[in-house]
């Protein structure tokens, strides 16, 4: 191991025991999610022959109406919208739940505490923001005060993530967190139980995976966190 991963892994809290598995020991169940509750409620915007003019737009396009949405109330408090960043062809796309502070300020997703530990929890497995990798979250826009976004809101907003899904067609997702979890596979199971698996978002690969502002409050979850994240490089090497 050398110096720069040895640092990272000291940083994220790690002893350096895990070791990325091999095929042989993923769990490959593959779970269709899209069947309950949530995603009826939600009105499932997934659906790419939607009427919606979203559904048509190019990615300067989607950009320009993002920046310029008042689809939900979140639009009346929010400084910047936070659009989403990277490679717009990745393998890997990062969902997070929704701008902080620090987001609205600066438009763009992850770059306060718990994108510092992202940008390490992705250094961990050899990757980085912008190469091969998209982060985006469920809403462009904060709630005041950090709450979690409103079913509503998510739902207004959702076209735009599925928009960015289907433009990026990355080979697998990372859902970080119990909010982007939840909207995403239309469950609301407990984060533990939907760890660990690999569950289908219209025919792409999803893995559920910890927060880092969630991680940064709770510790020990750390080892998990780099457990879940070692699953998903196994599958990402399992796809090509
Ligand atoms: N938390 C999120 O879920 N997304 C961000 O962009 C920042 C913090
Ligand atoms: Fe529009 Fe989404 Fe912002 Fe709501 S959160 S105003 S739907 S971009």
């Amino acid at each position: 191991m050398n110096n720069r991963r040895k640092k990272i892994l000291n940083e994220l809290g790690l002893t350096p025991r895990w070791k990325i598995r091999t095929d042989s020991t993923l769990e490959t169940s593959v779970l269709n999610d899209n069947t309950t509750g949530l995603n009826e409620l939600m009105g499932d915007s997934v659906d790419a022959t939607s009427e919606n003019p979203v559904y048509q737009m190019s990615w300067k396009q989607l950009k320009l109406a993002v920046s310029q949405c008042t689809a939900c109330p979140l639009h009346e408090t929010r400084k910047n919208t936070v659009f989403g960043v990277g490679d717009e062809q990745a393998d890997w796309l990062f969902v997070g739940e929704g701008p902080g502070a620090r987001e609205d300020e600066m438009g763009e997703p992850f770059v306060g505490q718990a994108g510092k530990l992202l940008d390490q929890m992705l250094a961990a497995i050899h990757l980085k923001r912008g190469d091969r990798v998209y982060i985006a979250n469920i809403v462009k826009c904060r709630p005041p005060n950090n709450r979690n976004p409103a079913i509503t809101e998510v739902s207004a907003c959702r076209p735009y993530l599925s928009r960015q899904i289907e433009l990026i067609s990355p080979k697998l997702i990372i859902a970080l967190g119990k909010v982007a979890a939840e909207n995403l596979l239309g469950r609301s199971d407990s984060l533990g139980s939907l760890r660990g698996k690999i569950h289908d978002l219209s025919g792409t690969p999803l893995i559920v995976t910890y927060h880092p502002a969630y991680l940064l409050r709770a510790l020990p979850e750390k080892a998990k966190a780099w457990k879940d994240l070692c699953f998903a490089k196994a599958t990402m090497q399992s796809l090509k």
